[in-house]
């Protein structure tokens, strides 16, 4: 729990700054605790194009600080600790990427958000693991598709839709530490929970779920759903809303290994910080900032069909 002191200095700042606090849903209690929205990547990125507010401190990673800037070239978007990146964004460099486009002279590059400014400006359309299907049931059939830089999510939105897509090498080192063996082990001890998984992980784990979706999705769906235990195959940092918001449920963390240390350099420090200083504003480099920006509006643009890529 946040003491009252800090939330008051917290409200205090905010108010005299004209800001607002995102956080994701990966983030330290403390810090979803102090959040004015919590959520995953895709409503982060609404809420940060809806907002009115002059400052907005993102408490996340680095993409989604940039997005969020992107969105908003008027406002201070402020990361709370510039080092927090993502290492699955820094798996594609705009020289390889621009090497396949060479070889895929028509194929529309889909990128999802995991990944840093350079490599949105090279792409046509961007998506999270909320809406990931419709942005590709988006492109027309006959058009060739590069899917960078998730292999595991592209490879789950390929079966979900039949579409042949171009995969990347790229992968999330946090959710790939969760092994098959570990939600086996799990669903052994806890023979009726269900096993909700996070599409960026394997497929091998992916084959073992229940349901597979969002950090979102996956709030949502435990929030519904009658059954009353869940063996949880993400970053743990989802656990603080699940058990908040459902104290007669289990949540079972598949693998105590799924941390992600980038979503945990955010702390209360450094958010207090950042609102008495306004530092660090994230800036985007002048010349790729409209390239940058058009498969975020485009991605805003889809209408997100029923269910996406939600199931088993
Ligand atoms: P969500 O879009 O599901 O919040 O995921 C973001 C992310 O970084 C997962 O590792
Ligand atoms: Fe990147 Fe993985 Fe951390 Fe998400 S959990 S921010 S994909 S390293």
């Amino acid at each position: 729990m946040v003491h009252q002191d800090v939330i008051k200095k917290i409200e205090k700042l905010k108010k005299e700054n004209d800001a607002i606090i995102l956080a994701h849903n990966y983030q330290l209690p403390e810090i979803q605790d102090i959040g004015d929205f919590v959520g995953d990547s895709l409503s982060l990125c609404q809420e940060a194009a809806r907002t009115n507010a002059k400052v907005i401190i993102f408490c996340g990673v680095w993409f989604m600080a940039e997005s969020a800037a992107l969105l908003n070239p008027d406002k201070k978007v402020i990361l709370p600790d510039p080092e927090a990146g993502c290492p699955m964004a820094d798996m594609v460099k705009p020289a390889e990427l621009m090497k396949l486009k060479e070889e895929h002279p028509d194929a529309v590059v889909v990128c999802y958000i995991n990944s840093n400014a350079e490599i949105k400006a090279l792409s046509d359309i961007c998506c999270t693991s909320s809406n990931a299907r419709s942005v590709v049931e988006s492109i027309p059939e006959d058009k060739q598709i590069i899917f960078i830089p998730d292999k595991y999510l592209g490879k789950y939105v390929a079966e979900k839709t039949g579409r042949p897509l171009i995969l990347w090498p790229g992968f999330c080192i946090v959710h790939q530490r969760i092994l098959p063996e570990h939600v086996l082990e799990k669903k052994t001890a806890y023979p009726n929970a269900l096993v909700l998984v996070h599409p960026e992980c394997s497929g091998r784990v992916i084959a073992l779920a229940d349901f597979v979706g969002s950090t979102g999705k996956i709030i949502a769906y435990c929030r519904e759903s009658k059954e009353k235990e869940f063996i949880i195959c993400t970053e743990m940092g989802i656990l603080h809303a699940l058990r908040q918001n459902n104290p007669d449920k289990i949540f079972i963390q598949a693998s105590e290994h799924a941390v992600c240390r980038n979503m945990k350099k955010i702390t209360l420090d450094k958010v207090i910080t950042s609102l008495e200083t306004l530092q660090p504003i994230i800036e985007v480099n002048t010349n790729i900032q409209k390239d940058a920006l058009k498969p975020i509006q485009r991605m805003l643009e889809i209408k997100i069909k029923k269910g996406d890529i939600n199931g088993k």
